[in-house]
This record gives structure tokens, sequence and C-alpha cells, in this order.
């Protein structure tokens, strides 16, 4: 078994409990789990040794919140918004048209160019969420091609109600209950509902997650992006890993965040793109919320796959510090998906990421930066320098 130490790190973020930022430290890396952390000079012998030159490392990024199977963008729709247009989710159908005309090898080779477009800024783990087919076929191709790229797949039949379904919204949902979810969940991990005026109400968004869990998918949900509603309440009342957006809330919906453990991912290149306000990330995680941060990347409310610029967005925006930010970036998204593994570090084949602990899956980020502080400081400038995987450079 080989081991590489990764040793002249400047900084080192490991969110380990006592020390969760060290400095002038070292890593070591074995069958693509990391072995040690510590001081560069208390590092333990290795096969290899890399040397990163005083740079900061910092986990790789967990993005728990992308729509990357799709065809062609909506520019236009976010040019007229920049000179005063709402946003509405009705331009999701735009894309579920380009979508359906797409063969399996256009959305395959789309979908791959940009996870390895998000990979390119530091992401390391990545969720993708079907939603811009709407048929039995087209859902179960996109969560096809989703899982020749990651193992988190979700399936989001109960994105927004098609064309052809618009008088008859119930029947849609009999079909993302039935057939669609048939033969969707080979294929995923977990189920979503965006519940939302417009889109489906709670009573549908309750009657679709308890289908997926029949067929042993896990809940997430999109809530309370446009408007207040109930539910941020029904992803806590179900126990959901996540419920995302959140970005209207009252102080009950905190309360009840605060109470289930129900991560809030907030995903502010969504109000970057549609000029809502930003979700208020401060006084959730001053009512000791868990929050995680996501790109939501799709091209309609959020075309960025950048993480790095989406906790830039959280800090000058939302009222994180960047050392809070890095961590709804990371740890906590790892949570979102329940892939953070245990405090003691359990290394259970899947968990164990969005951290640099001992038994931690080796995903991390080499910057052109001192220190962490600066994927916030710097916005918009090009600090991930190496993207590591499982133990390996890609
Ligand atoms: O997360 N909210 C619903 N779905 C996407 C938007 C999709 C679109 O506009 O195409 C979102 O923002
Ligand atoms: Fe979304």
């Amino acid at each position: 078994m080989t081991s590489t130490l990764l040793t002249g790190i400047g900084e080192l973020t490991t969110w380990d409990a006592q020390q969760p930022v060290l400095t002038g430290a070292a890593l070591v890396v074995e069958s693509g789990r990391v072995a040690w952390t510590g001081l560069a000079a208390e590092a333990p012998a290795a096969d290899t040794a890399v040397d990163v030159g005083g740079r900061a490392v910092v986990p790789g990024f967990v993005d728990s919140h992308t729509h990357l199977v799709f065809a062609g963008d909506r520019a236009e729709e976010f040019a007229a918004r920049m000179k005063g247009e709402a946003y509405a989710a009705g331009g999701i159908r735009t894309t579920v048209a380009a979508t359906r005309g797409a063969s399996d090898e256009q959305l395959l080779a789309h979908t791959a160019a940009l996870v390895a477009e998000l990979a390119r800024q530091g992401t390391t783990t990545v969720e993708i969420k079907s939603g811009y087919g709407l048929t039995v076929h087209d859902e179960a191709r996109s969560l096809a091609i989703a899982r020749q790229l990651t193992e988190e797949t979700t399936f989001l039949g109960a994105h927004v109600v098609p064309a052809e379904y618009a008088d008859d919204p119930e029947a849609y949902v009999a079909l993302v209950t039935g057939p669609m979810l048939e033969a969707a969940a080979p294929y995923a991990r977990w189920i979503d509902v965006f519940c939302e005026d417009g889109a489906f109400d709670v009573d549908q968004a309750r009657t679709v997650l308890a289908a997926g869990a029949a067929h042993g998918l896990r809940g997430r949900l999109h809530a309370n992006q446009l408007t207040y509603g109930a539910g941020v309440r029904l992803a806590c009342e179900l126990g959901l890993a996540a419920v995302d957006h959140c970005t209207f809330l009252t102080d009950a919906d905190v309360g009840a965040l605060a109470d289930s453990g129900t991560v809030a991912t907030l995903l502010p290149g969504v109000e970057f793109s549609t000029r809502q306000p930003y979700p208020d990330a401060r006084r959730l995680l001053d009512a000791g919320v868990r929050v995680a941060l996501a790109s939501d990347c799709n091209p309609g409310s959020s075309y960025t796959s950048s993480m790095p610029f989406c906790l830039a967005l959280a800090v000058r925006e939302m009222g994180m510090t960047p050392t809070e930010a890095l961590r709804a970036a990371t740890e906590t998204g790892a949570h979102a998906l329940a892939r953070a593994g245990d405090r003691a570090g359990n290394t259970a084949s899947r968990g164990g990421l969005g951290r640099l602990t001992p038994g931690s899956r080796a995903d991390l980020v080499v910057l052109e930066a001192p220190s962490h502080l600066h994927l916030a400081y710097r916005p918009g400038v090009p600090l991930v320098r190496q993207v590591w995987q499982g133990g390996v450079p890609i």
C-alpha cells in the first residue's frame, strides 16, 4: 500500500474538532483516504512526498445541489431580468423542451463537460438532479446520465408540471409517483420536489416524498425560494437531510430548522442571477441551524459552476465569515448529502467527505493563496491550483 506525504502546507483546513485550521502542516494519504494530519515537523515517513510550497490546502468542495443534465441555455432570459423582468419558474419549460430534443450523446457530453468545469474549480463531490425531462423516458435517461458521473443522483420529476399536464396537475403527480418513479429509482439515491407557488404544494410534496421513500429514495426539498410557505417546516417534520433555498423564512421556520437538524442549503448564485433578496445566513447560524452552500448550477436561476463564487457571495451578502462559508461549502455540504461520516472519523466507505481528518476521503484543493480566507477575499480570482480526488491529483 503506497502512501503520499503532502508537505509544505502553509495552512491546512481539516475541520478537526480541536484544531480546525493548522499552520505549517502536512498530510499523509493512503488508499485514497487521509491517514494522518499534523505539523510538518512531526510528519511520518511516506513512500512519496509532494511539497505544496507554503500554499493553503482545504477540503474539496461538496456541491450538494445542481441541475446539470440539460440542453440549451437561457442567456436571453437572464439579460431580460437584468433589465427588470422578474424570475419565473415557468422558464424551466424552455429548458425542458431543449432537453427532450437532445440526443443521449449530446446530453452526456454536456453534463460531463459541466462536471469537469466544476472539478476545475475545486468541487470534488457533486449532486446532480434530473428535472428537465419530465417524461418517464427523459427523467430516467437524465438520471442514467447523471449516474455515470456521480453517486449523488436525485430524481426531480416534480420540478414543474409540464405543459402537456397544465390542465391536470394531479395526473402529473400520479405519473411522477407511479411509472416515472419506477423508471427513475434504479438510478437515483435521492428524491426532491420544487415546493413553491407555481410548482408543487406541500400536500403534493408530501405525496411525492412518501412514494420515493417507499422506493428507498431519501428526501430533500426545494422550498421557500420565491415566497413564504410551509415547505421548510415539512422538510423538518420529515427529518430530511436538507432543504434548499430557504430565502423567505419566518421565525417558526428557523426554529424548526434548528430543532430538526435538517441542513438549510443556501444557494446565493440564485439571488445573484434573479435579483431576489439573499437568504440571511447569519440569522440561521445564530439560531443554531446547520447551513450549507451550493451552486444550484442550472441554466435558469443560477448558471454558475463556481463554489468559490458562491462562498464569496455568502460572505459579502449573507453575513457569513470566510471560515463559516468554507465549512458550509465543504463539511456541511457533506452533511446535506448524508456523507459526512461521524465525528469519530468513521471511515464508512462512502462517508468522510468534506473534511480532512484521518479516515476522510482525500478530496482536497491546493489554493494559490496562503490562507483559506483568500477564497472570499479575492473573489473572481482563479485560486484553485490543484484538485485531488480520492488521494489522486486530477
Ligand atoms: O433551483 N427552483 C427550481 N429549480 C431551479 C431553477 C431551475 C430553472 O430556472 O431552470 C432552482 O432554482
Ligand atoms: Fe435547484
